[in-house]
C-alpha cells in the first residue's frame, strides 16, 4: 500500500473486536463506521442482528479525505429561522432539506433487494451506495481501488461508475462471472441508487430525488 492509501475493512459484530488490535499493529485506525443493513431476519431469543462495521484505516497522516463529496441530504423536521431566513436549509419541492456532514452511523443504506437492478444472488452483496461513500471520500478520479474479496463486483462496479481504476479478486468463479456482467453493464447505466446530483439521499426518498411530491 502507498503511504497515502486508505484501507477499509468490513466485519460483523463478533469479529469487529478481534480485528481492531490486528489493524492497530500496522495502520492508524481513524474510526469505525456502523451501517444498518435494514433487511434482516428477526430472532426469537436475541436482538435482530442488523448492523455491520467498517474500520477506516490510513497508512500515514498524508491521506486523502473529501468530506464534501459525501454529504447527506436530509429532510429538516424543525426548520429553524434567523431573522425570518432559513438557517442552513432550503425549501425544495415538497420539503425542507439540509446538507449534513456524514457521521459514523449510516442508516440511509438498503441491502440490494430483488427489485433493484444491482441485485445478484450473492449471499452477502453490499449496496453500491456504501462503496460510493468510501470511494468518493477516500479517492480522486483516476485513483486505484483494490478489493481482494470482490464477490459480485460491487466495489469494481462503483469504481468504474466513478471513474477510478480498479482490480478485484475472488476465490469463487461464479461470483466473478456475475461481477463481469455487472461491470460491462456500467456503460449503459452508471447511476448509483441513493446518490444523485453529487449528494447522498436518505432511504426511501426516490420521489424527492425525482423532484416531485410524495
Ligand atoms: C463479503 S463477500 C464480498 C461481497 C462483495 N463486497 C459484494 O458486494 O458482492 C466476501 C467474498 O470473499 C470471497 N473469498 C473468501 N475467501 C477468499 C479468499 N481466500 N480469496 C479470495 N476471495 C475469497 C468470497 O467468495 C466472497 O465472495
Amino acid at each position: 500500500m502507498k503511504p497515502t492509501a486508505t484501507l477499509y475493512v468490513c466485519s460483523d459484530w463478533k469479529t469487529s473486536a478481534l480485528v481492531l488490535p490486528v489493524l492497530e499493529k500496522r495502520f492508524l485506525v481513524q474510526n469505525r463506521i456502523t451501517w444498518e443493513r435494514e433487511k434482516e431476519r428477526g430472532a426469537r431469543r436475541n436482538w435482530k442482528n442488523n448492523t455491520e462495521d467498517i474500520w477506516f484505516c490510513i497508512n500515514s497522516e498524508n491521506y486523502y479525505f473529501d468530506v464534501d463529496a459525501v454529504k447527506l441530504k436530509r429532510k429538516v423536521l424543525a426548520p429553524y429561522r434567523v431573522n425570518g431566513d432559513p438557517k442552513d436549509w432550503k425549501r425544495e419541492g415538497d420539503g425542507n432539506f439540509r446538507l449534513t456532514h456524514p457521521s459514523n452511523i449510516w442508516t440511509d443504506l438498503t441491502v440490494p433487494f430483488w427489485s433493484m437492478s444491482e441485485n445478484t444472488p450473492h449471499p452477502t452483496q453490499k449496496p453500491e451506495k456504501l462503496f460510493a461513500k468510501l470511494i468518493l471520500a477516500s479517492s480522486r478520479k483516476g485513483d486505484f481501488v483494490f478489493d481482494p474479496f470482490l464477490g459480485s463486483g460491487t466495489s469494481a462496479v462503483v469504481a468504474e461508475k466513478l471513474c477510478r481504476r480498479w482490480c478485484g479478486i475472488d476465490i469463487n468463479m461464479e461470483y466473478l462471472c456475475w461481477a463481469r456482467k455487472r461491470i460491462s453493464a456500467v456503460r449503459w447505466d452508471s447511476a448509483i441508487q441513493g446518490y444523485k446530483d453529487g449528494v447522498f439521499w436518505e432511504r426511501n426518498s426516490s420521489p424527492q430525488q425525482k423532484g416531485y411530491p410524495k
